[in-house]
């Protein structure tokens, strides 16, 4: 009866996955969404730990103490982390968390291969009979130190701890290193009574993670986060395998296909191939080369005061917000100008670039915290048709999605990437703070151009002044 009820418990978790995953795909619901996922995961386990009894000897799981103190600390560090985390340094954790589950699915694959190895050498198992397990246990402790390995390294080189670092022939030297591992994985496989082998493997795969990663540069660090996490998706659903766990292999294959697919996503947003990603040094170096293309003319100023008499006169202003605006912290600010302008008869809405920010989807988050409506965000191509309707785009710590270089500039880095055509509306109004480049590390030709005028400043103090001025128009 107790099996019955938590293959229930299972069944209704690997539902609220699905339907977790599916309703975060649209801002409105993505709330929700991850708030059933999570109560699908507490069913699952709360279910795992008192209702699960072994086939063989009826025995509970026990070793109480253990899961509890194990669930607590977890509990308390996940939440500390959740509520103090910036929303610039999320990909940050999103890393850290994420190579936590990659070390949980090797540890997983250490301790059950050890059960085997005791089992084999008191003979009460055959080699031959545990060999399908053995590759299970194999891929989990590969994928799993891969992940784990390669994700600490993105979340150090993401905080600025661990510098890019390459050599030549690091490409060659990585693919000898992943032969090897799988050659030992598979002579483990063959003959599971090499015991060693593990810990060789172990050794060898979180080595690998840390080459495969160290070349890859800082810009790229969401995409390889990605890829990362769908490792670790796979990883785990091979401990489902393992352990005949049916939420466990849903939750795996979810996250694995899941992080697969975004990290295609990403790299057609930014027209960049995986293995361009991933081999290439885009973004490497942030401090600021050019594309080749130099110096490209003067550019103007504008005034806070005639920024606000052009916007409170506009029919229709539209916001382009990027990585700066998150920084700044000013999305509150850019509503309240919102709002002001709306009082004003001014339609106003957002242009939405799918890369605009760090990490997926970070500009609707931000909008949504400042409880800007989801109908005033326009998806990156709605919104190039309609900038030709608007008398003023304001671009909000924005760069490199804006930059004109991407659509004619073959030899600029970020060529192909499709970018949101500002140029197209009457005038254009780009805040930032100085003239530096963006992530790309690539002059904007969008700066220099005569329809466009700078507005330095912090887009939070620049919003704030931006709302003074318009109200006294
Ligand atoms: P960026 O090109 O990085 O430009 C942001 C601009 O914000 C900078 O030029 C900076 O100029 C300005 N800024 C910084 N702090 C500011 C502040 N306090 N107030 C006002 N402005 C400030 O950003 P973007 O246009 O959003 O493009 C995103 C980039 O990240 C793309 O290259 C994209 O490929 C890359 N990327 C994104 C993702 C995802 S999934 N979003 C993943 C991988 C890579 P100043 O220093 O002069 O102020």
């Amino acid at each position: 009866m107790g099996i019955n009820i938590l293959t229930l418990c299972y069944l209704i978790a690997s539902v609220t996955f699905i339907v977790g995953l599916k309703m975060l795909s649209n801002p409105a619901s993505a709330r929700r969404g991850n708030l059933l996922a999570a109560f699908g995961m507490g069913i699952a386990i709360v279910g795992t730990i008192f209702l699960y009894t072994n086939h063989e000897t009826g025995e509970h799981l026990g070793n109480y103490p253990w899961i509890f103190g194990g669930l607590l600390i977890g509990g308390i560090v996940g939440t500390l982390a959740a509520k103090k985390v910036k929303m610039t340094a999320m990909p940050e954790m999103v890393s850290m968390f994420n190579g936590m589950g990659g070390a949980c699915a090797a540890l997983i694959s250490v301790v059950e291969f050890n059960h085997l190895a005791k089992e084999l050498s008191a003979g009460t198992i055959s080699a031959d009979a545990i060999q399908p397990t053995v590759l299970i246990i194999v891929l989990g402790l590969i994928i799993g130190s891969v992940s784990f390995a390669g994700s600490m390294i993105a979340w150090g080189k993401l905080n600025g701890t661990v510098k890019d670092f390459s050599f030549t022939g690091q490409n060659i030297l990585n693919l000898i290193i992943l032969a090897v591992t799988l050659g030992a994985g598979a002579y483990l496989v063959v003959d599971p009574t090499q015991s060693f082998l593990l810990y060789t493997i172990l050794a060898l795969a979180l080595v690998y993670g840390v080459f495969f990663v160290m070349p890859i540069g800082g810009a790229d660090m969401p995409v390889v986060i990605s890829l990362l996490n769908s490792f670790t998706g796979v990883a785990a659903a091979c401990g489902g395998f393992l352990y005949d766990n049916k939420v466990m292999l849903t939750g795996g294959i979810l996250v694995g296909a899941a992080g697969t697919l975004l990290t295609i996503l990403m790299c057609k947003a930014m027209n960049r191939s995986l293995q361009n990603v991933l081999i290439g040094s885009f973004g490497g170096n942030r401090a600021g080369t050019a594309s080749g293309s130099g110096e490209q003319g003067h550019y103007k100023e504008i005034s806070l005061s005639d920024a606000a008499m052009l916007m409170s006169f506009a029919n229709k202003v539209m916001v382009v917000p990027g990585y700066g605006l998150a920084v700044a912290q000013a999305q509150h600010a850019c509503h309240e100008l919102e709002k002001i302008l709306g009082e004003k008869g001014v339609e106003f809405k957002y242009a939405i670039h799918p890369v605009a920010g760090r990490m997926p989807g970070h500009m609707n988050v931000l909008l949504a915290e400042a409880d800007v409506s989801y109908e005033k965000l326009l998806e990156m191509e709605d919104a190039n048709d309609e900038f030709k309707t608007c008398d003023v785009v304001l671009v909000l710590g924005a760069n490199d999605v804006v930059n004109p270089a991407a659509k004619i500039d073959a030899a600029s880095p970020i060529y192909g990437m499709p970018i949101l055509e500002v140029e197209s509306a009457k005038t254009v109004i780009v805040n930032k703070r100085s003239m530096k480049p963006g992530y790309a590390g690539i002059e904007n030709g969008l700066f220099f151009q005569p329809k466009t005028s700078m507005l330095f400043g912090d887009a939070k103090k620049v919003l704030q002044d931006l709302c003074a001025e318009v109200k006294s128009v």
